[in-house]
């Protein structure tokens, strides 16, 4: 098992499928001049290079050989980490209804779990983070005191994900995700839960601002620096 030491600051946004949880973290990102970084876009990278190979969710042994012979990369890109498989940019392919139907299966698996972590740590290696993600305050970086849990009612997440035209069966990949043995999706205990189901983005984003501002990150000299290089 790798130690990590990062003297970055990590805000960990976590939560179900379509929480709003992306929007939220890409705004206050660029807000903050933080990398943004989704986690789930590494689950999926892995879950599109299996696909691409015919290997199965199920067959844990072919996996391992498979990320054991991937060369996969966190590559910052306009402040944002982009998913580089085999030097394949892979982010056209991540919502592919494929990957959204093997995505969670793949991700219960704890060998796929240890690399997508080792790869977020490396993305925190020298930058401040924004990640969004399942696991992020509760497990992958347990000591940032920035952590936030975003939901929404069902109800909102399917209409959310319709209108953005996708077939995503998100209460299936919720179940998966909240009862899979390892690093299940749950609230880190000492998470700032918000309901995102009847406020705007730049609202949701407001408050977390507002808390960070509480748990003492410098909002006020963040602003200012990113104002001084031009952000
Ligand atoms: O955030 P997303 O819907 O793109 O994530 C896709 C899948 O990846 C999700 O169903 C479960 C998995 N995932 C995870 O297990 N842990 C994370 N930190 C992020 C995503």
């Amino acid at each position: 098992m790798r130690s990590y030491a990062s003297q970055s600051r990590v805000i960990a946004i976590d939560g179900p499928a379509a929480s709003g949880k992306s929007s939220v973290a890409r705004k206050l990102a660029r807000q903050l001049g933080f990398i943004y970084v989704n986690s789930g876009a590494i689950y999926r990278a892995i879950t599109w290079h299996l696909l691409q190979n015919r290997i199965g969710s199920d067959e844990e042994e072919r996996i391992s050989e498979a990320l054991d012979s991937v060369a996969l990369a966190c590559v910052v890109r306009d402040s944002e980490a982009r998913i580089v498989v085999d030097d394949v940019d892979a982010a056209e392919h991540l919502r592919d209804d494929r990957v959204n139907e093997c995505v969670s299966r793949v991700s219960k698996l704890p060998r796929v779990r240890e690399i997508v972590s080792e790869k977020l740590h490396d993305c925190a290696e020298g930058h401040d983070v924004v990640i969004e993600g399942r696991d992020i305050g509760s497990v992958v970086f347990p000591d940032t005191p920035y952590k936030f849990y975003i939901d929404a009612s069902p109800e909102v997440r399917l209409q959310r994900r319709a209108a953005q035209g996708e077939r995503d069966e998100i209460t299936i990949r919720d179940h998966d995700d909240v009862s899979r043995a390892v690093s299940p999706l749950v609230k880190a205990k000492d998470a700032h839960l918000i309901d995102t189901s009847q406020v705007t983005v730049e609202q949701v984003v407001t408050q977390i601002m507002l808390r960070l501002e509480q748990a003492g990150l410098p909002i006020g000299d963040v602003q200012m620096i990113n104002r001084a290089i031009g952000e």
